[in-house]
């Protein structure tokens, strides 16, 4: 059994509560998410408090001190702490965003950390991703080539070329876009979302690609693509900076040139 993250407020009740250690003058409250399966029931806001003169300058610095010192069955991932891996994708302070690029003195008063939303969580903090993973495969995201490698070396592109694909390739798969697209929240069985047509993008337009037209084929449905309304949340979301709403843009646009 799986429990939904955000879940109306009324039913997240109030848990545990951990004490600022002694002598700390520089204390932030934490109030973080916590939901176990093999426990049950209904989820809980456990609260911590940090000195802050005593732990590292991002929130997911907090979260690891808190595993480390406090309670290690806190439960999160994340792996690079450099924005890369996007793996520590999560609410914090009602934004999704990567928790080892943002900043504790961010946020002003108690910081609040639930899991993205809108997606079932494994536990605590982790998403169940199996549903975005398998739409990703859906796309395809590897080169895909009729004719034969040249024999002289790799395939190339002009810099005009390789430049379309600025703002694409670096997409870290945090899925912080996804999971704040009110069309994804509510078709996310049919509409592919920000993150998985951004990525789609990256191969549509990458000149070495020989298969777009079977790419905009895959993409030219009423829910896989144009389920995007232009609500722009995605892009503003994005802790990469990228825009993945352009992007959808873009690949509509495609989309229209092919068929005139
Ligand atoms: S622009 Fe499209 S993908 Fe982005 S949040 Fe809006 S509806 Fe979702
Ligand atoms: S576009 Fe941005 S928010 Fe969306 S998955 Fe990629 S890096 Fe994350
Ligand atoms: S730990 Fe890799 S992006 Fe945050």
């Amino acid at each position: 059994m799986v429990e939904f993250a955000l879940p109306p407020k009324s039913r997240i009740k109030p848990g545990k509560t951990w004490p600022a250690p002694q002598g700390a003058t520089k204390v932030k409250t934490f109030r973080i998410y916590r939901w176990d399966p093999d426990k049950g029931g209904n989820p809980t806001l456990d609260t911590f408090h940090i000195d802050l003169d005593d732990c590292g300058p991002m929130v997911l610095d907090a979260l690891i001190k808190i595993k480390n010192e406090i309670d290690p069955t806190l439960t999160f991932r994340r792996s690079c702490r450099e924005g890369i891996c996007g793996s520590c994708a999560m609410n914090i302070d009602t934004d999704n965003t990567l928790a080892c690029l943002k900043p504790i003195e961010e946020v002003k008063g108690t910081v609040d950390i639930y899991p993205l939303p809108h997606m079932s969580v494994v536990k605590d903090l982790v998403p169940d991703l199996t549903h975005i993973y398998a739409q990703y495969e859906l796309i395809e995201p590897w080169m895909k080539t009729d004719t034969p490698a040249p024999t002289s070396g790799e395939r190339l592109q002009s810099p005009e070329e390789r430049e379309k694909l600025d703002g694409l390739w670096e997409c870290v798969l945090c899925f912080c876009c996804s999971t704040s697209c009110p069309s994804y929240w509510w078709n996310a069985d049919r509409y592919l979302g920000p993150a998985i047509l951004l990525q789609a993008a990256r191969w549509v337009f990458d000149s070495r690609d020989e298969a777009t037209e079977e790419r905009l084929d895959m993409l030219d449905d009423p829910f896989r693509l144009y389920r995007c309304h232009t609500i722009m949340n995605c892009t503003a979301t994005c802790p990469k900076g990228l825009n993945p709403g352009k992007a959808i843009a873009d690949l509509k646009i495609a989309m229209f040139e092919r068929t005139g």
